[in-house]
């Protein structure tokens, strides 16, 4: 039996039942999360649920529930799934009501829904590397914003996957923004480049602890802009994402990146990126080396 939430409860998921009028269906009109779980535990729920809120403020959509209140019932939900590894999605959209593309009064509540799923670590992909492909960025200029409405983020990954690669790295005119689905950053001679957290990308948690990583750990980061030529010079690569976590990217636009091999800086990130997880979630049992 698998437990979903939809409005604060744990019901069976054949029982879960949104309405066609809900928001999110009809206009992609919410906000979401996606949360690792490591040995039946969340990894960075804190910051993932505070991003939650905070996505909720920018589209005035109130979140009727605490951090501390959604944590337990995903931890909840968690346990009757006997989720060991995977993922939590969760999302509000801003409810039911009859169409009308101005939002509805405030007596229309959000609508929580939630679920697990299980999925293991991209082990594979984290050793050797992935394929990416360069495509211009047609999102809106709210990226920062963990939106429902994914229709350019998916069509970029439509077009990656299509040409045989794992992620669309996207850019506006010359500057690199962010992958379809996760941040992208560069090395060049021992310094990380990521772009900064502004509407152009959204601020990923997996981001911000690589960073974190890097400042505690004498590995030089600016957080500034790069573009197309710095990315094809670039002597590393990696995306960061909840799912791929660190993943080198090894060839783009069918050529190779640096010596078309995952780079040290990045090897020495994916470890310690390792050793975070294990100090709030426990020792892994399945490792990238
Ligand atoms: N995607 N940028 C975009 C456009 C994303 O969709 C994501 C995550 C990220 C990385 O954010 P984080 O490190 O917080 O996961 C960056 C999630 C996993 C998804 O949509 O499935």
């Amino acid at each position: 039996m698998e437990y979903v939430i939809l409005n604060g409860d744990l019901i069976e998921r054949s029982e879960a039942k949104v309405d066609i009028e809900d928001r999110g269906y009809q206009f992609g009109d919410g906000v979401y999360e996606v949360i690792r779980v490591y040995n039946g535990k969340m990894f960075t729920a804190d910051e993932h649920l505070e991003r939650l809120l905070e996505s909720g403020r920018k589209i005035e959509l109130d979140i009727p529930y605490s951090i501390g209140q959604l944590k337990q019932m995903l931890a909840e939900m968690i346990e009757r799934n006997n989720l060991e590894l995977g993922i939590v999605y969760m999302q509000f959209s801003r409810g039911t009501s009859p169409r009308n593309h101005a939002y509805p009064g405030a007596d229309v509540e959000p609508v929580l829904t939630a679920y697990t799923r299980e999925t293991s670590r991209p082990v594979e992909s984290m050793r050797n590397g992935v394929k990416a492909s360069l495509i211009e960025d047609i999102r809106w200029l709210r990226c920062d914003i963990k939106s429902l409405n994914l229709l350019g983020n998916i069509m970029a990954k439509q077009k990656a996957a299509q040409s045989g690669c794992f992620e669309a790295i996207q850019h506006r005119g010359d500057t690199v923004t962010e992958g379809s689905s996760s941040n992208i950053a560069i090395v060049k001679d021992g310094t990380l480049y990521t772009h900064p957290a502004t509407n152009l990308i959204l601020n990923g948690i997996t981001r911000r602890k690589i960073n974190e990583i890097c400042r505690g750990n004498g590995v030089a980061l600016e957080e500034s802009a790069f573009t197309k030529d710095d990315l094809q010079d670039a002597d590393e690569v990696f995306m960061s994402s909840t799912s791929a976590e660190i993943t080198p990217i090894i060839e783009i636009e069918g050529k190779p990146v640096g010596n078309g091999s995952p780079g040290p800086i990045t090897n020495k990130l994916q470890n310690l990126f390792e050793e975070a997880i294990e100090k709030e979630c426990g020792s892994l049992t399945v490792k990238i080396r």
